[in-house]
């Protein structure tokens, strides 16, 4: 890793905005100087310009309890009325805010006044079932328009929604459901993916069924949008019809206002442990700095833009930069709810040429899988319309930026590589577009407005040309405000490591390079990055020893070409099992059990079978020695294992 790395910190090519783009550019330098001046009037400033307050606000940041933050505490607002009926009352009703492509090539395009009216008659229809301010609602959809929709129409109530990744099994829905105490679900047949229908409805009547004594089910209503058209169990009196219920409720509704700091969602994330933690966001502070990242590092003219972030709404980039906002900034955006290769390999390009997108944000490992499959794919399409490119989710190898600037972008269009988290809520380091020299692989700088620092175990800042930890030193608009039901987990996760100095710990390493830009070099903790999603390597072990077969496992993090890391399983099987059962084909079967328990995306790329797993005198696993053996390379140092043996066993058992 470190000889990758000083690679890396040698890259020297600088892309410096044209000077045309530079002119015309959304973001201009006094932005920086502005925020410096004073960042509370700045961010004041910001929030006034790009939102529309019911109640303004007088007082910016209140940090008396830390770490506890309220931002535009006395203001009041509503998010969706900000997403929505003020582009419709400002006369820009007939923008169209969805450019709708289904995977099957059907389509929809829906104007700000559309949607305006669906999310009134949805927020009707949740106020019938008894959804008032504070209620939780979770939605477990595929990328449909409805799945936008929903979420504005429960924002629209004060209420607060989880939305639950479709990908993610019955039992990750059910978790995420209880934990949330939620009243309804807001679910469909199903959605298509890779050419075939894939069922959600099903998951949903698991997830709320076969509870064991005194376990509450919460859930009163289950509303099902029609998409898959295929056959579905229903429940009577808790099931509705989306297709029924929706047009028949009137499209009147009056958005009230709530106060900022009242919840908007819940989105539950990996961490260290093997519980998912329900991350919590608020009204005003978020909003605002979707609506400022999304305007500045994108560059955003809503009169002319077509904007597309390939996120899916099941993560926090669907949430910030699908819904919140484009929307917030009267945008013009595509939807796609399917597969980047189905039912062909250019099927994005197909779209972007077809839709003329002009701003286009996606992850690394899409671009590296589209770089597997070679240049002629794109080639066939054109790209022409794309005036600027976003990365997000991992650090982005300056292969792959170069191949994404050249090929996608014509050589020209700038690219922004964002840092951020589920936790920060939106983007905090990235480029502006017509300001900063990119440079490929690194993310570069903090927006104005955020406070940035790389410093050492103690807390002390590393400096130039050194690494160490990322630390965010003053509290951010869009920053978490905990953990669903567990304030003291937020404090102990992400403030007690420098508590002395009031720093957020982000879990991630970075090195400032010779000019102060920041390059991420990936997670310090037991949290894997698969795809750009965040996995617990405790969660995949719990789901692994939840196996009749497995005694004991490990799971690492392990680079791959593509996925950034896979995930990779070290599983001791019991003897008692093995004296019973045939082990063939064991390691394929404990596969499927972790797609089917957590989600396919958690699904190990490999299972080793072993008969030991390296562990210190105390009884830690050193997961770092089975990092080596996963990646290929020569053992590191084993002389802190109880039994030093160990490794060589393993490494052989693995060949
Ligand atoms: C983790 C957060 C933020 C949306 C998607 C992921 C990694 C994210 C970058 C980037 C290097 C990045 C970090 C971070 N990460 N963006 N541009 N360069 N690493 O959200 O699931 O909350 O994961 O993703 O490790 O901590 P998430």
């Amino acid at each position: 890793m470190s000889s990758q790395i000083d690679h890396l910190l040698d890259e020297t090519r600088r892309f410096p905005p044209s000077q045309e783009f530079a002119a015309s550019a959304v973001a201009q330098p006094e932005l920086y100087q502005h925020a410096h001046a004073d960042r509370d009037a700045f961010w004041g400033e910001q929030s006034r310009e790009l939102l529309h307050w019911h109640k303004p606000f007088t007082r910016v940041l209140d940090w008396s309890t830390p770490p506890f933050a309220k931002w535009f505490d006395d203001g009041e607002l509503n998010v969706a009325y900000n997403c929505l009926d003020r582009h419709v009352e400002a006369g820009n009703g007939d923008r169209v805010a969805i450019l709708w492509e289904g995977e099957p090539g059907d389509t929809r395009r829906i104007t700000y006044a559309e949607l305006t009216e669906e999310v009134k008659r949805v927020a009707n229809v949740l106020e019938g079932y008894g959804v008032t301010a504070g209620d939780r609602v979770a939605i477990y959809l595929p990328m449909i328009p409805e799945a936008v929709a929903s979420m504005l129409a429960v924002a629209r109530l004060g209420a607060v929604h989880s939305v639950v990744f479709g990908g993610f099994s019955a039992d990750s829905l059910r978790s995420r459901i209880d934990d949330a105490g939620a009243k309804v679900v807001i679910t469909a047949d199903g959605g298509y993916r890779k050419g075939r229908v894939s069922a959600l409805k099903p998951a949903v009547d698991q997830a709320l069924s076969d509870r064991g004594d005194g376990e509450q089910q919460t859930v009163e209503h289950v509303l099902v949008v029609k998409r898959g058209e295929n056959e579905v169990d229903w429940t009577e009196g808790r099931d509705h019809w989306w297709h029924n219920a929706v047009p028949a409720a009137s499209a009147e509704h009056e958005a009230r206002a709530f106060p900022a700091e009242n919840p908007l969602f819940i989105l539950y994330t990996s961490g260290t442990t093997g519980k998912p933690k329900g991350i919590l966001h608020t009204s005003g502070g978020y909003l605002t700095q979707a609506a400022y990242t999304h305007r500045n590092v994108f560059d955003l003219k809503p009169e002319t833009d077509v904007f597309w972030c390939t996120a899916d709404i099941g993560w926090v980039t669907g949430h910030t930069y699908v819904t919140y906002g484009p929307l917030a900034n009267g945008a013009t955006q595509v939807l796609y709810e399917g597969t980047p290769d189905a039912p062909h390999p250019g099927r994005w390009w197909e779209i972007i040429e077809k839709y003329g997108v002009t701003i286009f944000y996606t992850a690394p490992t899409a671009i590296r899988s589209f770089m597997k499959i070679g240049r002629s794919v794109p080639r066939k399409f054109d790209l022409s319309s794309i005036r600027l490119l976003g990365s997000v989710g991992e650090p982005i190898n300056p292969e792959a930026w170069m191949w994404y600037r050249e090929v996608i972008g014509g050589g020209n269009a700038p690219i922004v590589d964002t840092w951020w988290q589920t936790e920060t809520g939106a983007i905090m380091v990235s480029p502006l577009p017509g300001i900063t020299a990119t440079k490929p692989g690194s993310a570069q700088v903090p927006l104005p407005g955020i406070t940035i620092d790389v410093v050492d175990e103690a807390g002390e800042e590393v400096g130039n040309g050194n690494g160490g930890l990322l630390v965010i030193t003053e509290p951010w608009p869009s920053m978490l405000r905990g953990i669903w039901g567990d304030p003291e987990r937020y404090k102990e996760t992400y403030w007690d490591k420098f508590e002395k100095q009031g720093y957020y710990f982000a879990g991630d390493g970075a090195r400032l390079d010779e000019d102060g830009d920041l390059w991420l070099l990936g997670r310090v903790d037991d949290v894997m990055n698969v795809s750009g999603h965040r996995l617990s390597t405790a969660e995949i072990e719990s789901s692994l020893v939840a196996h009749e077969a497995t005694a004991e496992a490990a799971v690492v993090g392990a680079s791959d070409e593509t996925t950034g890391q896979a995930v990779v399983a070290f599983v001791i099987i019991k003897e008692s099992y093995l004296s019973a059962h045939d082990a063939a084909g064991l390691a394929t079967q404990l596969r499927q059990w972790v797609g089917e328990q957590i989600g396919a995306i958690a699904r190990p790329r490999d299972v080793y079978i072993v008969g030991e797993l390296p562990k210190t005198r105390s009884g830690k696993i050193m997961r770092r020695l089975l990092r080596d053996v996963a990646e290929g390379r020569e053992v590191g140092d084993t002389t802190t294992l109880a039994d030093t043996a160990v490794m060589s066993i393993i490494s052989a058992q693995v060949k």
